[in-house]
């Protein structure tokens, strides 16, 4: 039987480049997303891979959405903590909803999601969960508070899980991305992208399949011996 994945934020970006890729390992993938249908039907459409809605912030929902995804697909071998927002602005300007929205969905969104399928993960004696986090969770952002907290947040999660898992076939790892190019950088104005690119040693932006390919790696069986670890992949930005 294939082993089966779920992907949040599978749909777009980063995420839709992950899907494919265990896809391509031969992985049935369950893709969650938020709410813009419009792109998760474009995506199903295109690439065979069912997309299934929730909010991964919401602790309830991921719970009964695993549920659902195994009883379609069967038992959740693999979760990509992919899915991820941000609301930038200077501590002076964020609001409360800004720093609580950040934390609950792309922190609070790895908590729920390993919750769901951990206990299954440990009876079988194997799993793979990858938490994507992010250089400005390693380094720091200015105007981001909130996201470089909730991602260096992850990379802290990653570790104590990992030990947790360990004895018990489960691999915990996490993914930290330099600048990648998805409609997630693309809201950056051209003006401070172009800076960003001109400190990026390599000369350029990430590709999603760039980072899809690490993934694949971590969820494969030869990846049972790589827990507890953060792999960057920055173009040199950050050397960590
Ligand atoms: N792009 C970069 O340069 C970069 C760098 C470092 C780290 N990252 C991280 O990589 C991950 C993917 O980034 P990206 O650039 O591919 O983002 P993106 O293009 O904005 O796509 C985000 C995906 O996450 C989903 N999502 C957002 N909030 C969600 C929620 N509450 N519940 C479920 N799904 C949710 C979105 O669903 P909808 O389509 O329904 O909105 C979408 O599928 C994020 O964690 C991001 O922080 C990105």
């Amino acid at each position: 039987m294939a082993r089966v994945a779920v992907v949040t934020g599978g749909t777009r970006g980063i995420g839709e480049a992950i899907s494919l890729a265990l896809k391509d390992a031969g992985i049935t993938v369950a893709a969650n997303y938020a709410g813009n249908d419009e792109k998760a039907a474009a995506f199903t459409e295109r690439t065979g891979i069912k997309a299934y809605k929730w909010d991964v912030g919401d602790f309830d929902a991921c719970a009964a959405g695993v549920q659902q995804v195994e009883a379609e697909l069967g038992p959740v071998d693999i979760v990509v903590n992919n899915a991820g927002i941000t609301r930038d602005g200077t501590i002076l300007k964020m609001t409360r909803d800004m720093w609580e929205d950040v934390i609950r969905i792309n922190l609070g969104g790895c908590f729920n999601m390993a919750h769901a399928v951990f206990p299954g993960m440990r009876t079988r004696k194997w799993g793979r969960i990858v938490n994507i986090g992010s250089i400005n969770g390693q380094a720091g952002q200015y105007g981001q508070v909130n996201y470089a907290a909730a991602k260096s947040g992850i990379h802290g999660f990653t570790k104590a899980l990992a030990q947790e898992g360990a004895r018990f076939g489960v691999t915990v790892n996490a993914i930290a991305p330099g600048y990648i190019d998805t409609d997630m950088v693309a809201a950056v104005p051209a003006d401070v992208l172009e800076k960003i690119v001109a400190k990026i040693p390599v000369g350029r932006l990430g590709q999603a399949h760039e980072i899809a390919r690490a993934v694949a790696f971590l969820c494969a069986e030869e990846g049972g011996f790589v827990t507890g670890s953060t792999l960057s992949i920055n173009g040199g930005q950050h050397m960590y």
